[in-house]
């Protein structure tokens, strides 16, 4: 063991770490494998990404982890088989990805994996205030480093927890360090299964910088775009872009209470759930709506929701500097919801993440590489605080034997 301390000691004072960065979030399209190389560490951080690419999950897969996904009674052995299952198989893709660049895993310091999420539940979501805010992810760390032979990182959101957020979004940390810029404003949205942004004052005031989730991002699109077409996601938008918007159902499912709530404060499909829509078609007493209108509908609910989150930091008559908006997640790749947001975002620049030097499809990889590299080489000290939360090293450290 004492030769495995030394070697993260190595690892803590070299002057440039390559980490892997592995991120699977609420869209279970796949796992997003990222190779960065990191000099530096807090606000001195650089990062350069070397090598980058999503593999999708096959059906099988994507089935197994749905039939735990965001459920509230699961079968309890195949929760913990899958726990050790996901770990094999992120494993295998690493091992696959590592082959494929012709990378020996000897020169990869550490591997950050973010896991599966499988529930999160928020205060903000199951509403009983003696217990806590909880998130749970799986994919053992203990698994992928002993697979891989590359010292794990993983487990990250726990400790945020600890420190007393909700576990997520934890976009806010890399995106303080790498992408904040004294002299502009900068919003990063990153819109995945669910929709999130990161606000960098300007002006570089730590204690105004935050970031929380809107709502939905995708994942409605996903699940309707399977149910009513058989199609895993509705892509460049085809399936919305043939529909119109319902304004009714739009009015209602905008009357959600999350919608209003103060932020920071994050969620995930267990609320925007088909059953969330759903019950509210059964308020418009019987009216049947047109597979396509479903789909133009949540598409707008997607965009209204963000534009509203972001208007409630930046209001549109506001008179300060130009704000730009970057961004990331495969929403970005949705035409119909890029639209929206610059429609109603007057003022606004927009762009892609690409700008900021890391693709939008590869962002959040990067920043849980940004998250183990704090950890290995930051010096996060509980005087900081960003997000109105102490600044802590985050993920729990697996070693390869
Ligand atoms: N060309 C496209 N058109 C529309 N939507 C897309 C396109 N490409 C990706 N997406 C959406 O992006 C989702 C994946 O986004 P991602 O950022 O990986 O989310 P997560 O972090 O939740 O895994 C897909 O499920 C799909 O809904
Ligand atoms: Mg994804």
């Amino acid at each position: 063991m004492k030769q495995h301390i030394k070697h993260l000691y190595e690892i803590s004072n070299k002057t440039r770490r390559h980490i892997i960065g592995l991120m699977s979030g609420t869209s279970l399209d796949g796992l997003d494998v990222a190779l960065c190389a990191f000099e530096g560490s807090g606000l001195n951080t650089r990062v350069e990404l070397l090598q980058f690419e999503t593999i999708g999950y096959d059906d099988a897969f994507r089935l197994e982890i749905r039939k735990v996904f965001a459920k509230k009674e699961v079968d309890f052995q195949h929760f913990t088989l899958l726990n050790v299952l996901v770990a094999e198989r992120h494993a295998a893709l690493v091992n696959q990805c590592l082959a494929s660049w012709d990378i020996n895993p000897a020169e990869v310091d550490l591997l950050a994996s973010h896991g599966q999420t499988v529930f999160h539940a928020p205060r903000v979501f199951h509403g009983m205030p003696e217990y806590p805010n909880a998130t749970l992810q799986i994919g053992d760390g203990d698994h992928l480093a002993m697979r891989t032979g590359i010292i794990t990182i993983s487990d990250f959101r726990q400790k945020h927890v600890a420190a007393g957020g909700e576990g997520a979004p934890l976009a806010l940390y890399g995106d303080y360090f790498l992408f904040g810029k004294r002299g502009e404003d900068r919003f990063l949205l990153n819109m995945g299964g669910i929709a999130n942004f990161t606000w960098l004052p300007g002006d570089g005031d730590m204690g105004r910088s935050f970031a929380t989730d809107t709502g939905p991002g995708n994942t409605l699109l996903d699940v309707f775009a399977q149910e009513l077409f058989g199609q895993p996601f509705d892509k460049d938008a085809g399936l919305a872009l043939k529909g119109r918007v319902h304004e009714r159902l739009l009015f209602l499912l905008k009357q959600d209470p999350f919608f209003e709530k103060p932020f920071p404060k994050t969620i995930g499909p267990e609320l925007f759930s088909p059953a969330w829509v759903k019950s509210a078609i059964i308020r418009l007493r019987g009216e049947t709506i047109d597979p396509h209108d479903i789909m133009a509908t949540l598409t707008r609910l997607t965009a209204d929701t963000i534009t509203e989150a972001l208007c409630r930091v930046r209001p549109p008559s506001s008179n300060l500097p130009a704000t730009t908006l970057y961004l990331s997640g495969g929403g970005a790749h949705n035409q119909l919801i890029v639209k929206y947001l610059s429609q109603s975002l007057k003022g606004w620049q927009i762009q892609p993440m690409e700008v900021l030097g890391i693709p939008g499809d590869a962002k959040e990889a990067v920043l849980f590489a940004g998250l183990a590299n704090e950890t290995v080489s930051g010096d996060a000290t509980q005087k900081s605080v960003l997000g109105g939360l102490p600044v802590v090293g985050m993920g729990k450290i697996s070693f390869p034997g």
